[in-house]
């Protein structure tokens, strides 16, 4: 029988002791007198600043486990994820990985059930394959679409090869009609994915853990194409995304000498009616009243606009949200993207987009209702009734805010997590630091046939 007090004393006697002694022991061998004066003054920093121990790069100790080890795929599926790529309503896509073993997987989906007689009554789709040779070696990528689903139910789900199986896990679909739902909408994870963004992701899925899904501002990962970071975000993200759907759009650092991460299509399922050669990075889908776009600001965003006015020109969904990386209005000091904004504002403006949801900047920054022409280097008349813009930032790389009066609020050193709730003719939106302290708070709130109105709910 495990006896506790003594299993601690075994596990300091057999693991800790070694550990922490050898590192003791390595360190006295080569400190000299001055270096211990140096790791004192070091220590002592850290303690009155502790900001300054979040680095972009963790030093790897002698004991660190590679990647090549921990994040190696089995045929066991992992890396699983709920996307839509096509009607949130009536169908549902699931994506995952296994090692290269696995040639042929499979979904099955039932209406979830009260016990556990539902397994009685599964449908199996076959998945799609993909292979995709990564640094850490080759995997496969699986796909599969469960179609003809009704709306607003829950469904059970699990992927495999017949053999190693997921978990039953579940999803709801959405409604046709405009009904009240929340999402999480998170900016950059990019750096420490692992250690510092697990706890802001879990947080937010604490406080909305039934968001109908979380939305990602771009710079899910550093290295566009490092398996190991990828591992990273699926590891901190655990199990939220196999209940929550996904929606990402990319950033800069999605993308690796000048392409596109070979990661990003066969991980994730977005919509195809992007451009063409944008797919699956520019993309739409309406939710329950919203049509959610993402625009993809990395790369050919000239070719990006006659599609977005298109798209725009076609909605009849109440509300209107873009996502794209890199913001409008710049959150941090001595970054700004006037091109960017000369040329996707005022189709905003013209088409009374309610609210764009931004990265980039590693820092906090909402605005007021923006048109074009408030910006002293306008040059468009619009007569739009104007857009909220939010940069914000979820992972622990951070730049500082710059002072601007055209924002309503603004943050620095800050990791941070929004919930956006559509109600009707409201739209509730909070941000929430890591610990989750309210930051900002606002209603945007529609009367018809006249402007938004912005209610600020903190001082
Ligand atoms: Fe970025
Ligand atoms: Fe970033």
């Amino acid at each position: 029988m495990f006896d506790e007090k003594k299993g601690a004393k075994q596990m300091n006697a057999t693991h800790l002791k070694p550990l922490l002694g050898l590192k003791a022991r390595k360190i006295n061998r080569t400190a000299s007198p001055g270096m211990k004066s140096s790791f004192l003054a070091m220590f002592l920093a850290l303690a009155l600043h502790p900001a300054t121990i979040v680095s972009a790069d963790e030093p790897n100790s002698l004991e660190r486990v590679p990647d090549q080890l921990l994040y190696q795929p089995t045929a066991v599926p992992d890396r699983i994820v709920l996307c839509w790529s096509a009607d949130p309503a009536i169908t549902q896509a699931v994506n995952w990985r296994t090692d290269s073993s696995v040639i042929s997987s499979v979904g099955q989906v039932a209406r979830a059930g009260e016990g556990p007689g539902f397994v009685d009554h599964v449908q199996t789709i076959a998945a799609t394959t993909t292979p995709l040779e990564t640094d850490l070696g080759l995997a496969h990528y699986h796909a599969v679409e469960f179609e003809g689903l009704l709306p607003e139910t829950k469904y059970a789900y699990r992927v495999g090869d017949g053999t190693n199986w997921t978990e039953w896990a579940h999803f709801q679909t959405a409604s046709t009609d405009a009904k009240p739902f929340t999402f999480i909408y998170l900016g950059d994870a990019q750096n420490n994915i692992k250690s510092l963004w697990s706890r802001v992701v879990r947080e937010a899925y604490r406080d909305a853990s039934r968001a109908a899904f979380i939305l990602h501002a771009g710079d899910l990962v550093d290295g566009a194409n490092r398996d190991g970071q990828w591992g990273e975000w699926f590891y901190a993200s655990g199990f939220i995304h196999r209940s929550t759907a996904c929606v990402a759009t990319p950033g800069n650092h999605e993308y690796g000498n000048g392409a596109l991460s070979r990661h990003w299509r066969p991980t994730f399922s977005f919509p195809l009616n992007g451009p063409e050669g944008l797919k699956e990075t520019v993309y739409y889908f309406d939710y329950q009243g919203t049509r959610i776009i993402s625009l993809n600001s990395s790369e050919k965003r000239e070719a990006q606009t006659t599609w977005l006015k298109q798209v725009l020109s076609e909605n009849r969904q109440p509300w209107v949200i873009v996502t794209l990386h890199h913001p409008i209005y710049s959150a941090a000091k001595e970054r700004d993207n006037l091109e960017l904004r000369n040329l996707w504002q005022p189709v905003f403006d013209y088409f009374g987009v309610d609210l764009v949801l931004q990265g980039h900047d590693h820092a906090y920054a909402r605005s007021s209702l923006m048109t074009h022409t408030n910006v002293a280097d306008g040059l468009t008349k619009r007569n739009a009734s104007g857009t909220v813009y939010v940069v914000s930032v979820s992972g622990p790389k951070m730049y500082e805010a710059k002072k601007q009066t055209i924002m309503r609020k603004t943050g620095q050193h800050l990791q941070l997590y929004q919930i956006i709730t559509i109600d009707g003719n409201d739209l509730r939106y909070e941000a929430r630091t890591a610990t989750g302290k309210r930051h900002d708070a606002f209603i945007l709130r529609k009367q018809p046939g006249q402007s938004n109105q912005l209610i600020e709910l903190l001082p």
